[in-house]
């Protein structure tokens, strides 16, 4: 029995101490499973000897149902809130007053995230977790204990051994990849949805059942103290003193000197904010020198020596107006939202996507409805939920349209698709979609020939297809007469057309709008290939060969050249003079060969021999026909290797291959 005492202890120790590797110094050094294995050693023991089980015990997070609402918690040190600065002179204002209050030429800042969650109070006494408490007035919050104790990062004993009662401030955040999960589920059991991982948080903290709480993988960053933990002469240490006492501190606070190297710091996080696994809604900058802070003081909203930098905000609400149908260049038809104009991470936003007919039920969006609406960097706008109200039920549930907004074709669904399409090649929306594309910045780059222009070319028949962008040359009493184009611009739009001419292979595989090629694949595509002819001629094999390129994909490359038209689009651009340039054609010894790999590879790895051959301007492909010029044979080869020979294909060994390499 004291053995197994000992050994439950050991377990705890062992369990916590592997916790915080994980969740606070970004180290851990056993697996999930190793995890679980410590785990239900340990709880085998307790439910055997419930004597043994301790408040602090890891598997005392499962939570229960509460039996009644929140009871009132009284902080030690009141929970205050922070001064915000929109946009850089806000915070240069600040800084100013910091100065100017304390005499000195710069300060010592430390800059961090501001996360975007639920702030709470942990009361730790002797070391051990009493009390959860949320913000409330900032006098008085609610009792949350059981439900934060689900939280795996909020450890339920410090690991520094301390006397006395602290209290640790911090956020609870719901990472994004959980917020959608939360949503998911709550979509496929008809519950109104989250409209952001904030509220996500905040709903999963207030629950009655704990064990709800604990579903959600919620986790605690802390960013401060209250009441107690010592005296310290820095912001700092004190981050130093929560994370050796086990708490999780961001690990993106940086000491920043001066206002130049706030403005820096805010800079650099303009995107890499999007890279968190969890939203944050800007930044904090709080003087570093605790006597500093000390001297400065607080206001009843918050102290002097702090700010919270604030990003424009990318997410608002608003009212849905209308729903209308787009056709893009593929053909895909789909919802947009029609919304009252709101501005959003700093952008007036007038419309959203609604991505697909599928996501618009899921979403159950209705005409008339209060939208949640979100911009985040450069992304499009999007509506991502509805806010629950009382008429909702009332309102009409959309309808898709069965034939097309711009040319009435029928829509046709393909299965295992989610976009619906027009069947119609020719329809007026796709040709000029496919123009506006092959013409766009990161296509053929045709500097002047932007949407407006391509619509009235379009309108007067001057445009009819993306070949006749090179036929415009020969049309320039047509542009004279058009209003607004005055020589100079025609002249210009002709040079750039004329300077489109020679793209590298890549823009161009990109340009042609082949569905599922984007500018990624399309690069990919352009060096596996070097050259256009033995692109457009690649079978589906040596297609699906290439990393990165999957069986779908595969097929609409083909496909697109195997279709007339698209084939003979293709021919009269070539004959126009377009002439795309081969990235790898007059580098490396594999230029113009096929080479296929069959049997065992005792030296490289198949993906290392393929890299190699593309590198030095081949194709790798997977199956032995005409077109392959080499075959390197390993052990075991079988039928690949019998073609080979039976075609007369040079066969050579994988050392032949690595001393061709070598040469
Ligand atoms: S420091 C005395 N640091 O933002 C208050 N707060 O809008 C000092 N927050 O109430 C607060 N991340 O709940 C601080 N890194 C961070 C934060 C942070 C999020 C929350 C906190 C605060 C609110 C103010």
């Amino acid at each position: 029995m004291a053995d197994l005492s000992t050994r439950a202890e050991e377990l705890r120790r062992q369990l916590d101490h592997h916790s915080y590797l994980y969740f606070v110094l970004d180290a851990p050094e056993i697996s999930d499973k190793e995890w679980d294995k410590l785990f239900a050693e340990l709880r085998e023991i307790e439910e055997k000897h419930p004597e043994l089980i301790t408040p602090e015990s890891p598997t005392q997070r499962v939570g229960s149902v509460a039996s009644e609402k929140f009871a009132p918690h009284r902080h030690l040190a009141p929970m205050l809130s922070l001064d915000n600065a929109f946009g850089e002179e806000e915070f240069l204002a600040f800084d100013e007053r910091v100065r100017r209050a304390t005499g000195l030429d710069a300060i010592e800042y430390v800059g961090e995230p501001k996360f975007d969650g639920l702030s709470i109070s942990l009361t730790y006494t002797d070391g051990k977790l009493v009390a959860a408490a949320t913000r409330g007035d900032g006098e008085t919050g609610e009792n949350v204990t059981a439900n934060v104790r689900t939280i795996r990062s909020v450890p339920l004993r410090l690991r520094t051994g301390l006397v006395g009662t602290v209290e640790v401030r911090g956020e609870i955040v719901l990472e994004r990849h959980e917020f959608e999960r939360a949503n998911r589920e709550r979509a496929e059991s008809g519950m109104p949805l989250f409209a952001n991982p904030r509220n996500a948080a905040a709903g999963s903290v207030r629950q009655l059942d704990s064990r709800v709480t604990a579903s959600r993988n919620l986790s605690f960053w802390s960013w401060g103290l209250g009441e107690g933990g010592g005296d310290f002469a820095k912001q700092s240490e004190m981050y130093d003193w929560l994370r050796n006492a086990g708490l999780p501190v961001s690990a993106d606070v940086e000491a920043l000197r001066g206002s130049g190297a706030v403005l820096k710091f805010i800079d650099s996080w303009q995107n890499r904010r999007h890279a968190l696994p969890f939203e944050i809604d800007g930044l904090v900058f709080k003087v570093d020198d605790r006597s500093i802070q000390r001297q400065l003081g607080s206001t009843s909203r918050g102290p002097r020596w702090a700010i919270a930098y604030k990003f424009a905000a990318e997410e608002a609400t608003t009212t849905l107006n209308a729903i209308s149908w787009n056709v893009g260049r593929t053909g895909a038809v789909t919802p947009v939202a029609e919304l009252e104009s709101v501005v959003v991470g700093g952008v007036t936003v007038a419309s959203a996507t609604l991505h697909n007919v599928d996501e618009m039920f899921r979403k159950d969006v209705r005409v008339g409805d209060t939208v949640a609406v979100r911009r985040a960097g450069d992304v499009i706008p999007e509506v991502v939920a509805v806010l629950a109200d009382s008429s909702h039920a009332a309102r009409e549930i959309p309808q898709p349209p069965t034939r097309c907004p711009v040319c009435e074709a029928h829509l046709v669904r393909k299965e295992g698709e989610a976009a619906i399409r027009c069947s119609n090649r020719l329809c007026p929306a796709q040709v000029a979609r496919g123009i506006m594309h092959f013409a766009s910045r990161g296509a053929m780059d045709i500097d002047g020939l932007g949407e407006k222009l391509i619509l009235r070319l379009l309108d007067l028949g001057v445009l009819r297809d993306i070949s006749d962008i090179y036929r415009l040359a020969s049309r320039q009493d047509e542009l004279v007469r058009l209003e607004r184009l005055g020589a100079q611009s025609i002249g210009k739009l002709l040079a750039a057309i004329e300077a489109s001419k020679e793209p590298s292979l890549s823009r161009f595989i990109y340009s042609l709008g082949i569905r599922h090629v984007g500018a990624a694949t399309a690069s990919e595509l352009a060096r596996a290939f070097g050259g256009f002819d033995r692109f457009r001629n690649a079978t589906y094999e040596e297609l699906v060969a290439i990393p990165d390129i999957g069986p779908a994909t595969a097929a609409e490359i083909v496909e697109f050249f195997q279709d007339g038209e698209s084939a003979a689009l293709v021919d009269s651009l070539l004959e126009l003079g377009v002439l795309p340039r081969g990235e790898k054609v007059e580098s490396g010894r594999f230029v113009g060969k096929t080479i296929v790999f069959t049997g065992k590879l005792e030296r490289l790895t198949r993906e290392e021999a393929e890299e190699r051959v593309r590198s030095e301007g081949g194709t790798a492909a997977s199956s032995v026909g005409s077109a392959t010029s080499l075959v390197v044979a390993g052990p075991g080869a079988g039928s690949k290797l019998e073609k080979a020979e039976k075609l007369g294909i040079e066969v050579i060994s994988e050392a032949d291959f690595l001393e061709m390499l070598d040469r």
